[in-house]
């Protein structure tokens, strides 16, 4: 569940995998997607957060976020997780949730990390 601010309904909503401390590789869907990741993400949105789900068991385990692309093109990230790939049982960890109390503050990936890579999947 990826909390924000009521000024950032509007942005793209970020799912990626993280590949370094502050850069992650994943994809962008819109406020009002209900699927994402060619229905391998299922996205509940709400009036001030959005869930993802995950549907399929075919990500690679890691450390896995969510959260707004600001309109300088980084990653306002608002949690993370860990998802272990192998288990039957998805586990999604939410116990390293982070929620930071001054968003702005929350972004974290430079510019040419999110222009490089996150466009290169599909919505
Ligand atoms: C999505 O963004 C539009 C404007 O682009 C806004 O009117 C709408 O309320 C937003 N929806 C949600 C669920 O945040
Ligand atoms: C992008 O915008 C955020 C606020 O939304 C700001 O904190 C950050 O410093 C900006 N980054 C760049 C590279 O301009």
């Amino acid at each position: 569940t990826c909390p924000y601010e009521a000024q950032q309904q509007n942005l793209l909503r970020v799912w990626c995998r993280q590949s370094s401390a502050e850069c992650c590789t994943g994809l962008t869907f819109s406020n009002s997607s209900q699927l994402a990741d060619g229905g391998k993400l299922r996205v509940t949105q709400d009036l001030h957060s959005f869930t993802v789900e995950l549907l399929e068991p075919s990500y690679t385990g890691g450390v896995y976020w969510c959260g707004l692309l600001s309109r300088n093109d980084t990653i306002i990230k608002l949690a993370e997780g860990y998802f272990h790939s192998s288990s039957a049982a998805f586990i999604w960890s939410f116990t390293r949730w982070m929620l930071l109390p001054l968003l702005p503050v929350a972004t974290i990936c430079a510019h040419v990390c999110t222009t490089s890579k996150l466009f290169l999947f599909l919505f």
